[in-house]
């Protein structure tokens, strides 16, 4: 078990989701959400500017823990130690990925859908996980079937959630806190209302399970 994932998946009750467009934006995003009262934040890898984004997010709020999602490859992990990222999110994990993340000593949240991902992860000494696609893949209702069997394993649940539902998976025993998207959505980022994100933070900040 790497306890450095659980300190930051209790540090706030939500993760936004986060990708980036450009740098500006995303510094202001961060600021957003950090004095919003959500600390951590997970930028995905998704458009080119990323990396960047997340050096400059880092250099620009220090005191936010800043870290990539949609890691897919062992390259990447080895970049996202290098611009200062403080964690590494997968959408599901290979024993490759696996060994990257040990080998960068990064904290890695893996995704997992199934009991036999779950299982994986376990036998590479993770004992928790981001659950995704958390509402697709089954929702609140497999959280508490997987209480049973893997009592000690806590979660990030992940995918498909929202403002409204995040507290059905809040207040499961298993689960350390959520995360989505709902709070850079295009429309927020494409009106750069760093308002609403910062109003958005600060209601996903007071919730509980
Ligand atoms: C992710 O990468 O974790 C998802 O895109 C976030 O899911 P959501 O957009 O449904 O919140």
């Amino acid at each position: 078990a790497d306890p450095r994932v659980r300190a930051v998946l209790k540090l706030a009750p939500v993760i936004p989701v986060f990708t980036p467009e450009n740098i500006d934006d995303a510094v202001e995003v961060a600021r957003a959400l950090f004095n919003g009262g959500l600390p951590v934040i997970e930028v995905t890898l998704r458009t080119p500017v990323a990396m960047e984004a997340i050096k400059a997010m880092v250099e620009a709020v220090p005191d936010a823990v800043v870290g990539a999602g949609t890691v897919l490859t062992a390259a990447q992990m080895e970049q996202v130690k290098q611009v200062g990222g403080r964690f590494a999110v997968s959408p599901g994990a290979t024993p490759r990925l696996y060994a990257a993340a040990r080998d960068t000593d990064l904290p890695f949240l893996p995704g997992v859908a199934t009991s036999s991902e779950l299982m994986l992860g376990l036998e590479h000494g993770l004992d928790t996980f981001k659950f995704f696609p958390a509402v697709q893949a089954g929702g609140a209702a497999m959280l508490s079937a997987w209480n049973g069997p893997f009592g000690d394993v806590r979660f990030c649940p992940t995918g498909g959630i929202s403002a409204q539902t995040a507290r059905d998976f809040l207040h499961l025993p298993n689960v350390l806190c959520v995360g989505g998207s709902w709070l850079t959505t295009r429309a927020l980022l494409q009106a750069r209302d760093w308002a609403a994100i910062e109003q958005l933070a600060r209601d996903s900040a007071a919730l509980v399970g």
